[in-house]
């Protein structure tokens, strides 16, 4: 699907950003091996979190939805069969485009009394699983992949159900390696202690401290104790920042105001805001309310004339998902901007460093990539252009806010890949300003 997208008028308005992507993964895990039922509210339906619900229902969890109000408005009622009740399942589990189902799914499968095989789609079949898969294993779980553990598919091997206690240095700063390692730590005989990179999006240390569960946090360690059950719960899921942070960057690159409401801004997912305050950015959070441990509340952005920044290395797990945006911003904005240490980009949907590149310079942009990161100088004045999203959402997304300073319409060619995490990205377009055009 190829869309025109033009935002010469800017973007602007009040927007309610869909689910947080993270929340509604770990929500739909943690309710399906919890003692009873739990419901999830307003969830993310599509894309990845349908990967993760698709796993789930073949692992035997039922889920019932019922959808009610306007727009996207649903109750998802989940069965949880406790911590050792997933069935096997009859046929391979597929986890689509989604790293965070691969990954945090086999946390719940390791060692379990059951033989499952996972797989995904090409991208997923390139991104490195040996970082799950090497923990895990030495937690007792039995579990191959190409290359000896490093590619899916996955194939996890019957155990026994428990799992052995775990001393373990993370050694990348990684949400989804973390918390695939804390997942299966609720299986097992004794403690769970994590070390080394352990700065990453902390939902699911959150979550599982909110639901009751014996999980302490200090700067330098993550400890789980032994868990007997799961108690079930009811979340109701906060709108994504990182979703918002498309309308963010194209208000602040068109000069309108935007107000996103009902919005997580938990500080390990604001590391762009705090990126953007330092480039001059006139935005703002404030909180009204915390749902499982999560603060949400309102952000709001005023026009603003940016200036060039650096983001390091223990900048980056914080936005780890906002780095084409930066390069967006960057282009507008005075002076040099340099992003460093983000490696981790190259493991993405795309290799986001190559693709953050070639959009900017399709649109007639300069912009010099080292190894682990990327120099902007600004401002630059863009041309209406092509974008190619690679199969990634977040380079595609990008791609369509650029059209606000572009002075013109910009291609997107394969837009769908933005469904897996912004459904309703084009009607928010639409509804903030701009035009958007098969
Ligand atoms: C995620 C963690 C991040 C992020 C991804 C979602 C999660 O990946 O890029 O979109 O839900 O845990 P890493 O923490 O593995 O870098």
């Amino acid at each position: 699907m190829n869309i025109g997208f033009n935002a010469e008028k800017g973007l602007g308005g009040v927007l309610v950003p869909p689910a947080d992507k993270s929340l509604t993964h770990r929500a739909f895990m943690l309710s399906s091996i919890s003692s009873g039922t739990s419901t999830v509210i307003d969830p993310l339906k599509t894309g990845d979190c349908l990967s993760t619900i698709g796993c789930l229902k073949s692992l035997g969890i039922e889920f019932s939805i019922k959808s009610f109000g306007e727009g996207n408005r649903s109750e998802i009622t989940i069965h949880g069969r406790g911590l050792h009740g997933f069935r096997e399942p009859l046929n391979v589990l597929n986890a689509g485009n989604s790293g965070t189902t691969m990954r945090l799914l086999s946390g719940l499968l390791a060692g379990l009394p059951v033989y499952a095989v996972m797989t995904g789609d090409d991208s997923l079949l390139k991104r490195p699983m040996k970082r799950v898969i090497e923990p895990l294993r030495a937690m007792g779980g039995s579990i191959a992949g190409r290359d000896n553990g490093s590619y899916a598919p996955l194939t996890f091997l019957p155990g026994e159900g428990l799992l052995m206690p775990l001393d373990y240095e993370l050694p990348v700063s990684s949400a989804q390696v973390k918390s695939s390692v804390l997942f299966a730590g609720l299986r097992s005989k004794g403690t769970v202690v994590l070390t080394g990179k352990i700065h990453s999006r902390d939902h699911t240390e959150r979550m599982l401290k909110a639901i009751g569960l014996p999980v302490t946090v200090n700067g330098e360690m993550i400890k789980l104790e032994p868990v007997v059950e799961l108690p079930a719960f009811d979340f109701r899921i906060p709108g994504d920042i990182s979703s918002a942070s498309f309308f963010i960057a194209g208000a602040l690159l068109s000069g309108k105001e935007l107000k996103v409401i009902d919005c997580g801004i938990n500080p390990t997912r604001t590391g762009f805001i705090r990126v953007l305050k330092r480039m001059g950015a006139d935005i703002s959070t404030e909180e009204t309310e915390v749902r499982m441990g999560e603060p949400i509340g309102v952000i709001t952005v005023k026009p603003s004339s940016l200036s060039g920044t650096m983001v390091t290395e223990e900048e980056i797990p914080d936005l780890i998902d906002e780095i084409p945006l930066i390069a967006a911003l960057a282009v507008s904005a005075e002076g040099e901007t340099v992003v460093s240490g983000a490696e981790e980009l190259k493991h993405k949907e795309t290799d986001r460093l190559v693709t953050t590149a070639n959009m900017i310079e399709s649109l007639k942009g300069t912009i010099t990539v080292f190894n682990d990161g990327f120099m902007i100088t600004g401002p630059q004045r863009l041309k209406p252009g092509i974008v190619e999203s690679g199969g990634d959402h977040r380079i595609a997304m990008t791609g369509a806010v650029l059209s606000t300073f572009t002075g013109g319409t910009i291609v997107v060619n394969g837009f769908d890949a933005a469904a897996v995490s912004y459904p309703n990205f084009i009607e928010h377009f639409i509804s903030l300003g701009g035009k958007a055009d098969e």
